[in-house]
Order: C-alpha cells, then structure tokens, then sequence
C-alpha cells in the first residue's frame, strides 16, 4: 500500500519538463502519437500475453501425459505472425510520418520569427522583425505562431522545451527549424539536450509565454534604452565605472546598449529583467549575481567568463549596476 501511494505520487505535482503535459500545438501532437503507440503496444502485450498463458495452461507436462508430437513449420500461423506486425507497424508509421511533417517547422502564416544561437553554455535569442536581442528567457506572446530558426555559434546544441515539443539539434553553419503555438500563459522550462561539453548540464533556458498586452510590454522595455549612468544611485555609478574599465574584461564579452559593444557573451541592456542568470542556474537576485561575478568557474564548470580580480566592494557596485539595466 505504502509503494502504490509513492507511485501514484509520481504521478501527481508539478514537473516543469514533463512530456505528458504539452502545452504547446507541437507537444500535443508528439503526445497524441505517444497515446497513439502506446495503446497498439497495450493490444500487443494483452494478445502475446493471453497467448503465452494459453499455451502455458493447455499443454502443460501432465502425469502420464504422452510426448507432444512434433511438428515442423506451420505456413498459416507463419504467414498470420508477419503479416500481423507488418499492419500493426503500419498504424504506427502512418501518424509518425504524418506528426514528423507537421512538426518539421515550416513557419506558419504570420508567424514571429525567433533566431536561437547556441553558446557554450547559453542562450542567445535575437528577434530580427522587432531587432530585439536577449539571452536565456525567451518571450513569447501566447496563441501566435513562433518559428525558431536556431543554429550554434560553437559545437552541437540541442533545444528542448518538453513541454513546448521536441527536442532539435542546433548545428554550427547551419539552421534547423521548429514551430509550435503556445497555448497557455506561464513559464516553461527547456535545456540544452545534446552533450556539449563541460556545462552542458548547466545549459538551461526558459521560455516566457506572455499574453499579447504582457509580450507587448516586454518588447516595449527591450527596445527602451538602459536608464543613462547619471540616473543611477552611487552605487551603481560605481558598478557602472567597474563594468567599463578595460582591465576588467567585462566590455570586451557583453554588450549593453550605449556602453560596450562586445558579443561573445550574452547581451546584458536588460539583463535586470531576467529572472536567472548565467543560463538559469542562478537567481537574478544580489546575491545569486554576486556568487556569479565572484567566480564562475565553480557555478558553472568550463565557462568562458573568467575570474576577474575584483573586490568585493567592486562586486556589489556591480551587483547594483546589472540590477539597474531594467
Ligand atoms: Cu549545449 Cu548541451
């Protein structure tokens, strides 16, 4: 009694990255074909089953009972147990092939292009129709048509969202597709799905579904300039001083609106606005990007971002300055 109620607890709560739970037209067309095989494989198992039992009660060694005579080759029962896969294989093959076409990402009619670029580790999501540039945290407006065209600044990625729809490499030089409609409003999580090195465990993203008034306004905000320094409190003055000086290192990887041009690293304007950093392994909060900016090496194994000798009154300025850029 105790092991049926921890698995049916299994079965309940909240599980961010479940499959069975698409919220997506993409996911639920991957769920239907899993129904789909699922109940053939439940026919199958039921029918072998039943067989097996059958033979297993009707001709079992009985006290006396003579040997069985041998028999040798049977062209109906042969014939009827290929014959028999072969059908059920094609009730399978039709709806898969006929799922993998629908899902294959050929953007629907007014669909929002999003380019997604894979980085050793993180996201990079640029949105040329609106010339919005982010990192990590995907917006997208609900009941739209997206279409992702995603391809790798470095090795193999792949993007998996569960319960958007399935998993797709992201492949250096070249552009791999998908399309999906969201259809409820909410946070959805994904991750990099193809090894790719020391963090890809670390390679996390997610995708924010917006109702249209809620993508509107974060476009709205992306496309806003970052406050100018001298609206910003001392502290972040500061943080913004340590954040330009070169020795630093910070300018030549990141790129804020109107301060540094870099692009080797995800583009910071807003970076205030995200919700994690450092592709999701940590909170956006002081004490997550503090942790981050002391030394990324220990959060995230193999990053690019080096260890920058600064202190730790240098580290909460710029703690403050990142926070600002909202
Ligand atoms: Cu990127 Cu694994």
């Amino acid at each position: 009694m105790g092991l049926l109620s921890l698995v049916s607890a299994a079965c309940a709560g909240d599980f961010p990255q479940s499959t069975l739970h698409p919220t997506a037209d993409f996911g639920e067309s991957i769920d239907q074909l899993y129904r789909t095989i699922f109940w053939w494989a439940v026919g199958v198992f039921v029918l072998v089953e039943a067989a097996l039992l059958f033979v297993i009660l009707r001709y079992r060694d009985r006290p006396g009972a003579a040997a069985p005579k041998h028999v040798h080759g049977n062209t109906l029962l042969e014939v009827a147990w290929t014959l028999a896969p072969a059908v059920v294989l094609v009730f399978i093959a039709v709806p898969t092939i006929r799922t993998i076409f629908r899902t294959d990402g050929t953007p629907p009619e007014g669909a929002l292009e999003v380019e997604v670029i894979g980085h050793q580790w993180w996201w990079e999501f640029r949105y040329p129709e609106l010339g919005i540039t982010t990192a990590n945290e995907m917006h997208v407006p609900v009941g739209r048509p997206i279409a992702l065209s995603m391809t790798s600044a470095d090795v193999i990625h792949s993007f998996w969202a569960p319960k958007l729809g399935g998993k797709r490499d992201l492949m250096p030089r070249r552009t791999t597709r998908i399309a999906f409609t969201a259809d409820s409003v909410g946070v959805v999580s994904g991750q990099c799905a193809e090894f790719c090195g020391e963090s890809h465990a670390n390679m996390r993203f997610r995708v924010m579904v917006d109702d249209s008034a809620g993508f509107a306004a974060w476009a709205a905000r992306q496309l806003a300039p970052p406050p100018p320094g001298d609206s910003l409190s001392e502290l972040a003055q500061r943080g913004l001083a340590a954040f330009r000086e070169p020795r630093n290192q910070c300018i030549a990887c990141h790129r804020v609106e109107g301060v540094a041009q870099g692009v080797l690293g995800p583009d910071l304007t807003h970076v205030g606005i995200r919700t994690t950093i450092a592709s999701g392994i940590l909170p956006n909060t002081p004490e997550g990007l503090t942790r981050w900016i002391r030394d990324p090496g220990t959060e995230k194994p193999g990053s690019l971002m080096p260890r920058v000798n600064l202190s730790e009154e240098e580290i909460a300025a710029m703690v403050a300055y990142l926070l600002s850029l909202r």
